[in-house]
């Protein structure tokens, strides 16, 4: 049975629909994330659950309570709901330490000292943030400003933990070990928890599922690699990793296997697997990842899917390399190993790897 059940929901600002008839459920003790451009409707969800919205049509509930619903105009406050939430710009209160930031709203309960002393201590050896109790919120780095603003959320004990994109206001560096570390404080207490983020690289390490949004709905629900391996829509493509359109026209199909010509690319042929609702003769794009697409200085023994292309850009990052090829007016991204050394000018051949392929109508 799901932990979070949210079911048609929708909510409006005058003209604009935020949030579209969504429907989706959490499992106990997920990390569920909502992905997608600024602007798509993930905060507004978030706040809809949190009790922050009220939904305009459908219906949420946790556990078989109806925390809201607009139809039978229930509607459970936020302070009633059991949720704990962090902000984008969490406020760590700079004339309090660390021990009395999180305690804070447990002494506005009325909670004994013994009682805070020990529900602060437990969260603040939870966030790794122990030795550090008596330090005042001025001299903090954003890391353990960070994990104060989680361990106020988590003190409370909440049913579920809602994140909006909490580490966005740390450096990249940061970022990136924050959440590696969320991720095992999350396991470790096994919350429920929903993340927002627009950044697609957290989402897929801190994800047990993923819901990618646009403009109010979800495109696609789906584990982090089914999304990056078999993404469903062209919008799901683009925004996760980088990726080549190569505008195509669809010559033959016989027995599953596809023959295209890319239109910008010199005619060039290519060979795909076909997919249902394409025929011959209709107008296609072919998605193809950098990383599936090999580069050779030299031609090979197999001509299928090979392409001579000319090198435009060429970039050095250590551990790979990043090109950016041309023929006729396409350019193709590709990345290869540091091995593959062609400079700016210099012609190189292309592999595209048929199975990478995919196609949509144009
Ligand atoms: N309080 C508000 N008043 C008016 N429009 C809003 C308000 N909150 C959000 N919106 C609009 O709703 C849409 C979704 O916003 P939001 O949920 O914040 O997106 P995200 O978090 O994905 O960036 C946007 O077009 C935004 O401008
Ligand atoms: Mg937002």
């Amino acid at each position: 049975m799901p932990y979070l059940e949210i079911t048609n929901v929708t909510k409006t600002y005058g003209p604009v629909t935020a949030v579209d008839h969504i429907s989706f459920s959490v499992e106990s003790g997920e990390m569920f994330t909502l992905l997608g451009p600024s602007g798509c409707g993930k905060s507004t969800t978030l706040r809809l659950i949190a009790g922050l919205e009220q939904p305009e049509t459908g219906e949420i509930s946790a556990r078989d309570r109806v925390l809201a619903s607009a139809e039978a105009k229930i509607f459970i406050p936020p302070e009633k709901r059991g949720m704990g939430m962090v902000f984008q710009s969490y406020a760590v209160w700079p004339h309090m330490t660390v021990f009395e930031n999180v305690g804070y709203g447990l002494k506005l309960r009325g909670l004994s000292r013994a009682v805070i002393k020990e529900k602060v201590s437990h969260i603040l050896d939870l966030v790794g943030l122990y030795r550090l109790e008596d330090r005042p919120g001025t001299l903090l780095s954003g890391g353990q400003q960070q994990r104060v603003a989680l361990a106020r959320a988590l003190v409370f004990e909440p049913e579920i933990l809602l994140l909006d994109e909490p580490l966005s206001n740390l450096d990249a560096k940061l970022r990136e070990q924050m959440r590696i570390e969320l991720k095992a404080l999350q396991q470790r207490v096994g919350i429920t928890t929903i993340y927002v983020t627009h950044d697609q690289a957290e989402a897929m390490v801190l994800s047990d599922r993923v819901a990618v949004m646009n403009g109010g709905r979800i495109e696609q629900l789906a584990s982090p690699s089914q999304i990056y391996e078999n993404p469903q829509t062209k919008f799901v493509v683009d925004f996760i990793g980088k990726v080549n359109h190569i505008p195509a026209k669809v010559l033959e199909i016989v027995s599953g296997q596809c023959v295209l010509t890319a239109t910008d690319a010199d005619q060039a042929r290519i060979e795909c697997q076909a997919v249902d609702d394409i025929r011959t003769g209709d107008s296609v794009i072919a998605s193809i990842r950098p990383q599936d697409i090999t580069i050779h200085q030299a031609a090979s023994g197999t001509e299928t899917n090979v392409w001579r292309c000319s090198v435009k850009t060429a970039a050095y990052y250590g551990d790979h390399m990043e090109y950016q090829l041309i023929l006729g007016s396409q350019i193709i991204e590709a990345f290869s190993s540091p091995s593959v050394r062609a400079k700016p000018g210099e012609a190189a051949f292309v592999q595209l790897d048929a199975n990478s392929i995919k196609l949509w109508k144009s």
